[in-house]
C-alpha cells in the first residue's frame, strides 16, 4: 500500500485564504455526522427527500471536494470501463465519469437524489448513463462491472454493517476489475474510516493491491483491485 499527498495550489492569495479554507472544510465535514441520525433507510430516504435541493450546491463551494472526485476518476476509469456509481446521490461522480467510460449505472437508495441525477445528465446531454433505485443491497446487476466508484455513501452505513457493502462491491466487479472510493477520512471525523479501518474492510472483502491517496486536508480516496483469478 502506497500514498500520495494531493496538494492545495499555492497562489498567493489562496495560501493566505488555506487555513480559513481549512477550518471551513473541517467544520462542514464534522457537521456530517448528522448521518448518526438516521437509523434506518427510510431515515436516509427522508433526510435526501428535504436535503437534496442543498445538496449540490453546499458540496460545490468546496473546490477540494470536485478536486477529489476528479482525482477518483483519473485513477479509476478507463476508456471503454462500464461502471457501477454506488450511492450515486445526485449524480454527481457519475457525469465526471460518464465521458470517459462507456456506460455508468449509478445506484442510489433515495428516488429523490436519483431524479436530480436524472435531471443533471438530461441538462448535460449525457446518454450512457442508466440510474436506479435501490439499495446496494438489494441491486442485482446483470452483469458484472469493470469498476465501482463510491463517493461519500460508506457514512451512511453502520461500521458493523460495511464489510457487507463491500463484498457487494467486490461482487458487482469482473475478477480483475477495480474499486474506487472517495470520502473523508476518519482521522477527522468519526462518520468516516481511518487508513487502518478502510484497509481492514477492503482486504477482508478479498481486495488486493490497496492505495491510499490523502486529497487536500480531509479527503481520501482509495484504489484498490478484485484480483484476476477470483
Ligand atoms: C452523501 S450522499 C453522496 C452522493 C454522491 N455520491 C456524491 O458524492 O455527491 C450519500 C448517498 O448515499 C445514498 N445511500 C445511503 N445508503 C445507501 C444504500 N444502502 N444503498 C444505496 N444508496 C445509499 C444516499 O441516499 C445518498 O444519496
Amino acid at each position: 500500500m502506497n500514498g500520495t499527498m494531493v496538494s492545495e495550489d499555492n497562489a498567493p492569495l489562496r495560501r493566505l485564504l488555506r487555513p480559513l479554507v481549512k477550518a471551513l472544510r473541517t467544520a462542514y465535514i464534522q457537521g456530517t455526522t448528522v448521518v448518526k441520525l438516521m437509523p434506518s433507510e427510510r431515515a436516509i430516504q427522508l433526510y435526501y427527500k428535504y436535503r437534496r435541493k442543498s445538496y449540490d450546491f453546499q458540496w460545490s463551494m468546496d473546490p477540494g471536494y470536485r478536486k477529489g472526485l476528479r482525482k477518483l476518476i483519473e485513477l479509476v476509469i478507463e476508456k471503454g470501463d462500464r461502471v457501477l456509481d454506488v450511492g450515486c446521490g445526485t449524480g454527481s461522480a457519475t457525469v465526471v465519469a460518464a465521458p470517459r467510460a462507456q456506460e455508468v449505472v449509478g445506484i442510489d437508495l433515495s428516488p429523490h437524489m436519483i431524479e436530480l441525477a436524472e435531471e443533471k445528465t438530461r441538462k448535460k446531454n449525457i446518454a450512457n448513463t442508466c440510474l436506479f433505485a435501490t439499495s446496494v443491497e438489494e441491486y442485482c446487476p446483470e452483469a458484472k462491472f469493470d469498476k465501482v466508484i463510491s463517493s461519500f455513501m460508506i457514512p451512511h452505513v453502520k461500521p458493523h454493517l460495511r464489510p457487507k457493502i463491500y463484498s457487494c462491491m467486490y461482487n458487482f466487479l469482473k475478477p480483475g476489475g477495480v474499486v474506487g472510493l472517495f470520502g473523508s477520512r476518519g482521522e477527522v471525523c468519526d462518520v468516516y474510516e481511518t487508513r487502518d479501518e478502510i484497509l481492514d474492510n477492503l482486504t477482508r472483502a478479498g481486495f488486493a493491491d490497496i492505495k491510499l491517496y490523502d486529497v487536500y486536508d480531509v479527503y481520501r480516496v482509495a484504489v484498490a483491485k478484485r484480483p484476476d483469478n477470483t
